[in-house]
């Protein structure tokens, strides 16, 4: 067969312009029929423009695009999706107060002599989710759903509309374990049934697991494609950073201080219970477990974001009251949370804005508000995290997934009265370079005293940074593992059920 025929989609010296950024410079993309293809590369490269110039969302200033052979133009996302193809972005852009049948049907409604068929649809929405094993209902609101609901809502709307290309933008960033398996899955699935699929993620399992082809954009231009069994892990990474990473997990030998911060008994019913840790100054604890362990839960009580049962939290030996976020803020708890886009950004604001704002009181100390400190201080904290971004007057908005990302970090870090901060997930969606630039800061907080909790599911960074590891199971703390003796078996044996119990509940 003639390689040409072979592809369904090429996009052939695509240049896309936004003021002051060129996100794509003349790049170009291959997509066979049938093949599962990976899109890497790091936060800001230009990924998700690029899907949004296949799917019709961003004119592109340059360049051409192939569909089946034939150059296409699209007008809008509808074009797109009326000639095949569909996709599922990095942050659901779903109605919130619609129900999940229409937010699914959206625009391709099953009429019938004028009448919407509502029955219908909502029978037909039910088998997509049945068909995902989701957990929720297609008459839910998907505003009261949660982040991995709503993706999968998403996949649901895309299944629906029979499409022959889907296009997933960091999928699995918002899903658990469990959740990530039921993904692959369908991707395999619409593999085997001859669809294409083109797949974003910074996860290298994901591309292992699922792509036979990867492609890199570096700075918005195109490095090249490889054959995922072809080149290795390193070849990647460089391809992707530009540079060699050696050293991924830079974890210094620090001398640890007192006890810093504990938490002891801690039961919310349904969701933990009789959790208790501790953190010593200058050390950095991992809290792993499979997703659903509660660990995200019993954070979210010790930060007073929910009320638990029961429980203590000291902070320097002192029994400390948390009522509300505030409380634990004022006492110098920092979180970080999981889901960033919700919880940690204003994407209206400007970068500098964002990171200072937990800490506005302090800016106006004097009774105005010291803006030349309030600009070095939010460049100083995003260049901490490499944030790519011209200034820090632009919104958030305007930011790659993964930068906002970035943003929140910085933002935490700039809170002067820390001690204690905890981090879920803090790698979650950020590229391989800006990672161990987290690593790094890590290791700095930990140097100056503060005591870290880090909640995540990646074992390579829990092994790689932890001093100490606790793990859940079923809302329970399973285990407590010292460095010298942490491995993935360990942490896999007393996450599982059917694992050794452990010794629950253990402290240093
Ligand atoms: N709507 C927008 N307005 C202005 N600039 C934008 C806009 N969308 C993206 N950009 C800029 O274009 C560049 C590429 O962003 P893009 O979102 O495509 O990156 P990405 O590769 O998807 O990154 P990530 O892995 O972080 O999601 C970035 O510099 C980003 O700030
Ligand atoms: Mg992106």
């Amino acid at each position: 067969m003639n390689v040409a025929e072979d592809l369904i989609l090429e996009l052939k010296g695509i240049t896309k312009i936004f003021p002051g950024v060129k996100a794509l410079n003349n790049v170009q993309f291959q997509l066979r029929r049938g093949e599962v293809h990976a899109l890497m590369g790091e936060n800001g490269a230009g990924k998700s423009t690029f899907i949004k110039v296949i799917t019709g969302v961003h004119n592109a200033e340059e360049g051409q695009m192939y569909l089946n052979g034939k150059e296409v133009h699209f007008k809008g996302p509808l074009d797109a999706q009326e000639a095949g193809i569909a996709a599922v972005y990095q942050h659901p852009t779903s109605y919130p107060e619609l129900s999940v049948t229409e937010n699914i049907f959206m625009g391709h409604e099953t009429v019938k002599g004028g009448i919407i068929q509502w029955r219908e649809m909502n029978e037909k929405a039910q088998e997509l989710l049945d068909s995902l094993d989701a957990d929720f209902k297609a008459t839910d609101e998907v505003g009261a759903l949660s982040v991995a609901q709503q993706q999968m809502t998403e996949i649901a709307k895309a299944l629906s509309s029979n499409a022959q290309i889907f296009i997933l933008d960091e999928p699995t960033a918002a899903l658990t374990a469990n959740e990530s398996e039921k993904l692959y899955g369908i991707v395999d699935k619409l593999r085997e049934d001859g669809k294409s699929v083109i797949f974003i993620s910074h996860r290298f399992e994901d591309m292992y697991r699922l792509a036979s082809r990867v492609t890199v954009f570096r700075d918005s231009q195109y490095i090249g494609t490889y054959d995922v069994d072809g080149i290795s892990n390193a070849d990647l990474i460089k391809a992707m950073v530009g540079r060699e990473i050696t050293d991924m997990y830079p974890k210094e030998k620090i001398e640890l201080g007192k006890e810093i911060f504990r938490i002891e008994g801690m039961s919310r019913t349904g969701f933990f219970k009789d959790v208790s840790l501790n953190v010593r100054a200058g050390e950095i604890v991992g809290l792993t477990g499979l997703v659903g362990a509660g660990r995200t839960e019993t954070i979210e009580s010790v930060c007073g974001i929910t009320k638990p049962d029961a429980g203590k939290v000291y902070l320097e030996g002192k029994e400390l009251n948390i009522k509300k976020p505030e409380d634990a803020m004022k006492a110098g708890i920092i979180l970080l949370p999981e889901d960033r886009q919700k919880q940690g950004l204003i994407l209206s604001w400007g970068l500098g804005r964002n990171v200072t704002l937990p800490i506005q009181d302090e800016l106006a100390s004097n009774g105005f508000n010291d803006e030349k400190k309030e600009r070095e201080l939010s460049k100083e904290r995003l260049e901490e995290v490499d944030t790519k971004a011209v200034t820090i007057f632009q919104p958030a908005s305007s930011l790659s997934g993964g930068n906002q990302q970035k943003v929140v970090v910085a933002k935490a870090l700039a809170q002067s009265n820390m001690k204690v901060v905890i981090m879920d997930e803090p790698t979650k969606g950020i590229d391989v370079g800006a990672k161990k630039e987290i690593y790094e800061i890590m290791g700095q907080l930990a140097k100056k005293g503060y005591g870290i909790i880090m909640i995540s599911s990646e074992m390579p960074e829990i092994i790689g940074m932890s001093d100490r590891v606790y793990v859940m199971r079923n809302g329970r703390v399973s285990g407590c593992l010292d460095r010298s003796e942490v491995t993935q078996e360990r942490i896999l044996e007393l996450s599982m059920e059917q694992g050794s119990s452990g010794n629950g509940g253990k402290t240093a």
